[in-house]
């Protein structure tokens, strides 16, 4: 196979999430990954509320029309994300504590936001990481102010703005039993209701050694009962070692004062270039033993340099989580993915 769109084309489709580099194609090398391997696209960043709504009523849409106009010009199937997300709020709205205003903000952003992509956004992350990780309402300022309507309320806004893209749900941890139960309550509510929802997202943001794929399987399956599609959508999987690993100790600390809690700083192991392979592998095995019930699986990033995870839980760190190096090479795990569809 000559790319990974093309090998899974049968299957489900294969995206990627674009920075603000790749929008404006100032990497040509990027750009050539993109349009070959790649045939879906997330916007990483330039969708969120605090990007695009600055201040109330006023909108920065540069980097979003560019964008979309990226995936028309490129015929990718084109990801919205994401209309209603606690995180990544404009600092007018994060000062807020009035229903009316938190609820005029939401409305007016949703019609604004879809209504202007109506027709070229495929697909809508409407609302992102509503849920605690034991399954109840996070206790968001949405949920605070507006009380648990502003969910079915943000759906209904999202598909009357834009009839046509499909819309999902979409969290971190849902495929945990005791989220995912919060998941599926949400989810039930609104199909009970009678409101549109066409998907659940997860997002798949991993582990190396991290032993899930049973209850991957049990998400896939449960939420498919429920009516909607199943995504991966923010793919990833961490080779380095989490902070709550390591016994409480000031993980800030140690990791800028001793390498030696960090191995892999300066470059891969084979075993760990191995380990990755294996676990992209078994990931793929199980999304295509399910393919029917798949639309999609988006890697969080293009190459392993653009990645979330060099700066996340601590900031300056390399990590290795996807198929592509620094230098927009294939590393192994990407032909260990091709080779299950030889
Ligand atoms: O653009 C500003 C820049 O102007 C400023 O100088 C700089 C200083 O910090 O920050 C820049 O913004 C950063 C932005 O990424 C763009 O690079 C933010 O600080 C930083 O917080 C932001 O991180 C993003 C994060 O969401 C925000 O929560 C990551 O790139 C993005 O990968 C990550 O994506 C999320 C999904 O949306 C939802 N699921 C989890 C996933 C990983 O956290």
């Amino acid at each position: 196979q000559t790319s990974l769109k093309s090998a899974f084309e049968p299957d489900f489709l294969i995206g990627t999430a674009l920075g603000t580099e790749h929008i404006f194609e100032r990497n040509e090398k990027a750009n050539t990954v993109i349009k070959r391997e790649f045939n879906a696209i997330s916007p990483e960043n330039v969708l969120k509320s605090g990007p695009i709504h600055p201040e109330m009523g006023r909108y920065n849409f540069e980097a979003a029309d560019r964008y979309v106009a990226y995936g028309q010009k490129n015929q990718l199937y084109t990801v919205g994300h994401t209309l209603v997300w606690h995180s990544q709020l404009p600092r007018f709205v994060q000062r807020m504590n009035h229903a009316d205003s938190l609820r005029k903000f939401m409305k007016e952003h949703i019609q604004t936001v879809a209504g202007r992509y109506a027709g070229k956004i495929d697909s809508w992350d409407v609302l992102n990481e509503a849920l605690h990780e034991d399954g109840t309402l996070r206790n968001s300022i949405f949920l605070k102010l507006l009380g648990e309507d502003y969910i079915q309320q943000a759906f209904q806004w999202a598909a009357e703005a834009d009839p046509h893209a499909a819309l999902y749900y979409n969290d971190y941890g849902i495929e945990r039993p005791e989220k995912r139960q919060g998941a599926i309550a949400l989810i039930k509510k609104l199909k009970d209701n009678g409101v549109k929802i066409d998907g659940v997202g997860i997002q798949g943001h991993w582990g190396l050694h991290q032993q899930n794929l049973k209850d991957i399987e049990e998400s896939i399956l449960e939420f498919s009962k429920l009516g909607v599609k199943v995504a991966f959508t923010e793919l990833d999987i961490s080779v380095l070692p989490s902070p709550q690993k390591l016994n409480g100790a000031d993980v800030n600390q140690n990791f800028s004062e001793d390498p030696h809690l960090n191995p892999y700083q300066k470059s891969l192991p084979d075993s760990v270039q191995q380990a990755l392979s294996l676990r992209y592998e078994g990931l793929f095995r199980l999304f295509l033993k399910h393919k029917d019930k798949i639309s999609r699986v988006t890697f969080w990033g293009v190459n392993d340099g653009q990645s979330w995870l060099n700066e996340w839980p601590i900031k300056n760190r390399t990590n290795y989580p996807l198929l592509f190096d620094r230098d927009y090479n294939p590393k192994p795990a990407y032909y260990s993915v091709l080779k299950i569809k030889e």
